[in-house]
């Protein structure tokens, strides 16, 4: 099978040219960040490297305002960390492999843990815009999956108990809760937010499941953090809109970069 239709090849052809690209062969950490994150970023200091994601093969440019399509390599102590701005969500074309093929190219490229970042509505109306909550496990109700035939991964602990102890290490009031991911592009109906509530979601959000699962796969640990970027449809009286989820976003992004900074300087 050629490297086209096969996403594992794919991603080990990527990794190959990101190494070239970056001059790193060997990446320790993926961390992906959420819309308008580049100050997060910024926070690791000068990258080793940047590169466009489109020079990668298998990458599509990030449709979403927000999303930069970019790779940076930044070294943190002894390891070398991959950072992803701007994600290829499943709402772009319907395809979960473009969603995880940048965590597939990272596992090719040797990482063993994933940090998924994103921003999300919260159903807890203590947790306010600017909140970051850790992710302790989630619902997938997107429809989709990056596994396709037999492939029974285990997603018992799909987050890592291990990184998140590690995480309130840092920030001991890291709040935690189940991340429950939709297909969108459209936001919840107020009657979905009901639901979440009921089945036992803290969090909604269009991102992270399938990346979660595909890094489950490959074997890696994974962090995931939400920022709450607003209180989940139907809980304030006001309607959702995708600038202010962006404001949001940035507002509390440097802070979320030193938070992230540290939890990988534990790592
Ligand atoms: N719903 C879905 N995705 C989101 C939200 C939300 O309320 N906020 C940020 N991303």
């Amino acid at each position: 099978m050629s490297s086209e239709n096969d996403p594992y090849l794919a991603a080990s052809a990527a990794a190959r040219v990101l190494a070239k690209e970056t001059g790193v062969v060997h990446h320790d950490v993926l961390i992906v960040l959420g819309s308008g994150w580049t100050p997060a970023a910024d926070e690791f200091g000068a990258p080793t490297a940047e590169i466009t994601v489109t020079n990668l093969p298998g990458f599509s440019a990030p449709a979403v305002a927000g999303h930069a399509g970019k790779l940076r390599s930044v070294r943190v102590g002894s390891l070398n960390v991959l950072l992803q701005l701007g994600r290829t969500h499943f709402y772009e074309k319907n395809d979960a492999q473009a969603v995880v093929h940048a965590v597939r190219t990272a596992i090719a490229s040797g990482v063993k843990a994933v940090i998924l970042t994103n921003a999300a509505g919260s159903l807890h109306s203590e947790w306010i815009p600017g909140t970051p909550v850790l992710i302790k496990d989630q619902i997938n109700l997107t429809g989709g999956t990056p596994l396709v035939g037999a492939r029974f991964v285990d997603v018992t602990e799909i987050y890592s108990k291990r990184l998140r102890d590690l995480a309130r290490t840092i920030k001991p009031d890291l709040p935690e809760g189940v991340y429950t991911a939709f297909h969108g592009p459209q936001y919840e109906t107020p009657a979905e937010i009901r639901m979440v509530k009921a089945i036992g979601g803290d969090l909604v959000g269009m991102s992270t499941a399938l990346e979660a699962i595909s890094a489950r796969e490959g074997n890696a640990e994974v962090l995931g953090i939400s920022l709450v970027t607003n209180l989940a449809a139907g809980m304030t009286g006001e309607k959702l809109n995708h600038e202010d989820v962006l404001a949001a976003g940035r507002q509390a992004a440097s802070t979320m970069g030193k938070l992230l900074v540290e939890v990988v300087s534990k790592l």
